[in-house]
């Protein structure tokens, strides 16, 4: 198939690309590439340099399906810029939607988040164990990019008809090695200030939860639901994970492992953060669904990462692998070289 990837430069995507490549399939990849078009070189896509904000009719000729991906992808960057965040996140995805379906693309994927499920309540009991939510469980988000997240969520239901057949991935948080790094979620966090601060900050002690996969499954999943008969994915949300996670064992865990390599890196308490996420999910669903089981444990994935490192140490420090730090870096470049005009 001839697969639109939206977002398809970033983390995840440069991984989904080279699954769709694999699995016989032909990436097209529509991206504002904002980290840049480096983690694609040397893959077979095509590329459209475009904004999902201004979705052009031509940029779907031939396509059969749609990976969605595209947009602002965590809480700092949302917050960063509340309205940017709102047009791609939640109105980009409402007019792809009626693109697909004016073009009578029927298969569709979604990279929705499994932040939805965080709640106020949760985040307030840090030390309990959140209830485990599944699909059925009702969500209650909270912040500029679970709101969009939902809302997108929200068009691509309200359009799932024998015509439109949407699968929505509420995705736990992502770890692992891609082309296109994010240092910025947990595990790939604390590999980093591993190997650069041998110190690991547990915030509130650590003991939230937190539903974990590995990049690799994350792509594997929507390579499967693209191939599934039409009728077993069909207007379906599947949450996404391999494991839940308190913060804490994740630190023990990668400590662990540098402790393995005679490298002692230390344990810090620290203050509660001022936004608590706290909430644990299951893939019960999408294993019965789609007979998904994870292939690459958070272990597995923390000793590939070390292993990666001595290659990787210009990655590490470099702006970009870290969404709103390159975010408010390319706002300053622009703003210096054409006054004042918003990269958003
Ligand atoms: N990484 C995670 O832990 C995680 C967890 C749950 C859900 N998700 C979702 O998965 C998707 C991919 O996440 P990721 O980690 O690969 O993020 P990423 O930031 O690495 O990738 C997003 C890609 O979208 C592109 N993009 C952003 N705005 C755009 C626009 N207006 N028009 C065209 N392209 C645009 C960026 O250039 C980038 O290549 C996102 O929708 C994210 O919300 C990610």
């Amino acid at each position: 198939m001839r697969v639109l990837v939206t977002g398809g430069g970033g983390y995840i995507g440069c991984v989904l690309c080279d699954h769709l490549i694999r699995a016989g399939h032909s990436p097209v990849v529509l991206d504002r590439f904002f980290w840049g078009r480096r983690p694609l070189a040397g893959v077979r896509v095509e590329e459209i340099v475009g904004d999902i904000r201004d979705l052009r009719e031509e940029w779907f000729d031939g396509i059969e399906a749609v990976v969605h991906l595209a947009g602002l992808s965590n809480d700092p960057t949302a917050e960063y810029n509340p309205e940017a965040n709102w047009q791609m996140n939640a109105v980009g995805t409402e007019r792809l939607v009626e693109l697909c379906k004016r073009r009578g693309i029927e298969r569709f994927t979604y990279a929705s988040s499994a932040s939805l499920y965080d709640t106020e309540s949760s985040a307030n009991e840090p030390e309990r164990s959140p209830i485990m939510c599944d699909e059925s469980t009702e969500i209650a988000p909270r912040g500029a990019y679970s709101l969009s997240k939902r809302h997108g969520e929200e068009a691509i239901l309200a359009a799932a008809d024998g015509a439109f057949a949407p699968v929505i991935f509420r995705q736990g948080t992502v770890y692992g090695w891609s082309p296109r790094m994010r240092f910025d979620l947990v595990v790939n966090t604390f590999i980093k200030d591993a190997s650069m601060h041998r110190r690991l900050f547990l915030h509130g002690g650590g003991w939230m939860w937190r539903p974990l996969v590995d990049v690799s499954d994350v792509a594997r999943v929507h390579v499967m639901a693209l191939e599934a008969p039409l009728d077993a994915v069909r207007g379906q949300i599947f949450n996404v994970l391999e494991e839940n996670y308190q913060i804490r064992q994740l630190a023990m865990l990668v400590a662990g492992s540098f402790a393995l390599r005679d490298v002692r890196v230390e344990l810090v308490e620290a203050p509660l953060p001022s936004l608590v996420r706290n909430y644990r999910i299951s893939n019960a669903k999408l294993s019965r669904a789609l007979g998904f089981t994870p292939s690459v444990t958070v272990l597995e994935s923390i000793e590939r990462m070390i292993s990666q490192l001595p290659g990787a140490l210009e990655e590490l420090a470099h702006p970009q692998n870290y969404n709103v730090r390159w975010m408010a870096l390319l706002e300053e470049m622009h703003a210096l070289q054409r006054g004042f005009r918003s990269i958003y």
